[in-house]
C-alpha cells in the first residue's frame, strides 16, 4: 500500500467510536472482583492466600487503579503526543489529509478513553473507600521511547516514534480483550474494557497502515537505522520494572508483620515473564511487525533474530 491507496475509516468512526454510540458506565455494588484474579497474581501467591486473604479485594483496587492510571499516561503522553502531530500536519514525513484526520479521530478517542477511566477512578473511590497509594509517574514506555530514539539520528527521531507508538497500540488491544472477556469480573468493568476495544480494534489498523505507508518510502538507509533500535525498545518496554516496584509498594499496605511483607515481596520476585520468545505480547508484536511489512525487510529480521520463531 502507499499513500495514494489509504483507505480512511472517517465513516467507521462516525458509526462505531465509543464516544459517539456509548453510555456512561458506572461502576456497581455487587460481589463480583474489580480487578481479575489473574493479572494480580501476588493474590493468588502461598503467602497472600495464608495471612492476608482479607486484604484481597483492597489488592485489586489498588491494581484497578494502577491500570486505570497507566492507561491516562498511555494515551494521553505516548499516543496522543504522536498522533495529534500528524494530525496537525507536523509530522517529519507528508501523509495524505485522510490520514491526518484519522489521526485526529484517534486523539479524540484517547482523550475520551482518559476521560472515561479518570471518571471510573473517581467512581471506585467512592465505592469502596480505598484511595490510591502508589501510583507510577511512568509507565513502561516512558522509558523504552526515549531509549529507542536515542539510538537513531535526530532527523528520524518522529519515524522512530510512529514505530514505537504502533508497536504498542498493536499489543495492548489483546492485552483488554483478555480482560474483557473475563467472567469474574463486575459488568461495568468488562463494559469498559469492550468499549475500549472496540476503538483500540481501528487504531490497531490504522497504525499499521501509517508504518507500511512510511516504511515502504523510507530509504534503505533510514530502515536501517530503524531496526537498530527494535531490541532496545521490546526489551525495555516488555520489562516489568514499574509493575515490581507497584508491587513492593503495595506490600508495604499488606500486613503489619515485617516477616509477612518478606515472605509477600520473594513471592512477587517470582511473578516476572522473562523477555524472550515466550513473552505472551511477543506474537502481537511479530504481528505487527508482518502486517505493517517492516519484517520483509532484511535489516528488521536480523535486528529481531532473537524473537523471531
Ligand atoms: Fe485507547
Ligand atoms: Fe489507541
Amino acid at each position: 500500500m502507499n499513500a495514494v491507496d489509504y483507505c480512511s475509516f472517517a465513516d467507521a468512526w462516525e458509526e462505531r467510536a465509543t464516544i459517539r454510540t456509548r453510555p456512561r458506565r458506572q461502576v456497581e455494588d455487587d460481589q463480583r472482583l474489580i480487578y481479575p484474579l489473574s493479572r494480580q497474581p501476588l493474590v493468588l501467591s502461598a503467602t497472600f492466600v495464608r495471612e492476608c486473604p482479607q486484604q484481597r479485594d483492597f489488592a485489586l483496587v489498588q491494581s484497578l487503579y494502577k491500570f486505570i492510571h497507566d492507561v491516562v499516561i498511555f494515551e494521553t503522553e505516548i499516543v496522543n503526543h504522536t498522533a495529534s502531530a500528524i494530525a496537525r500536519g507536523r509530522f517529519a514525513h507528508d501523509f495524505p489529509f485522510a490520514c491526518r484526520y484519522d489521526a485526529m479521530t484517534v486523539v479524540v478517542d484517547e482523550d475520551y478513553h482518559a476521560l472515561v477511566a479518570m471518571d471510573f477512578m473517581q467512581q471506585t473511590i467512592e465505592l469502596t473507600g480505598i484511595t490510591p497509594v502508589a501510583l507510577p509517574s511512568e509507565i513502561e514506555l516512558s522509558r523504552a521511547i526515549p531509549a529507542a530514539l536515542a539510538q537513531v539520528p535526530e532527523r528520524l527521531r518522529q519515524a522512530a516514534e510512529l514505530i514505537c507508538v504502533a508497536i504498542a497500540e498493536n499489543t495492548l488491544t489483546n492485552d483488554v480483550a483478555a480482560f474483557a472477556r473475563d467472567t469474574s469480573v463486575k459488568e461495568s468493568v468488562k463494559g469498559l474494557m469492550a468499549d475500549h476495544l472496540q476503538d483500540e480494534g481501528r487504531h490497531a489498523t490504522f497504525w499499521q497502515r501509517l508504518v507500511r505507508i512510511y516504511w515502504q518510502a523510507a530509504p534503505a538507509d533510514d530502515q536501517a537505522s530503524l531496526a537498530h533500535m527494535l531490541p532496545t525498545f521490546i526489551e525495555r518496554y516488555l520489562t516489568n520494572d514499574i509493575q515490581k516496584a507497584f508491587d513492593l509498594a503495595l506490600i508495604e499496605h499488606l500486613h503489619p508483620d515485617p516477616a509477612v511483607r518478606q515472605a509477600l515481596r520473594e513471592e512477587a520476585q517470582g511473578l516476572a515473564f522473562p523477555i524472550s520468545r515466550q513473552h505472551p505480547l511477543l506474537g502481537n508484536i511479530l504481528r505487527f511487525f508482518k502486517g505493517s511489512s517492516m519484517l520483509d525487510s532484511p535489516c528488521v529480521r536480523d535486528a529481531l533474530v532473537a524473537y523471531l520463531p
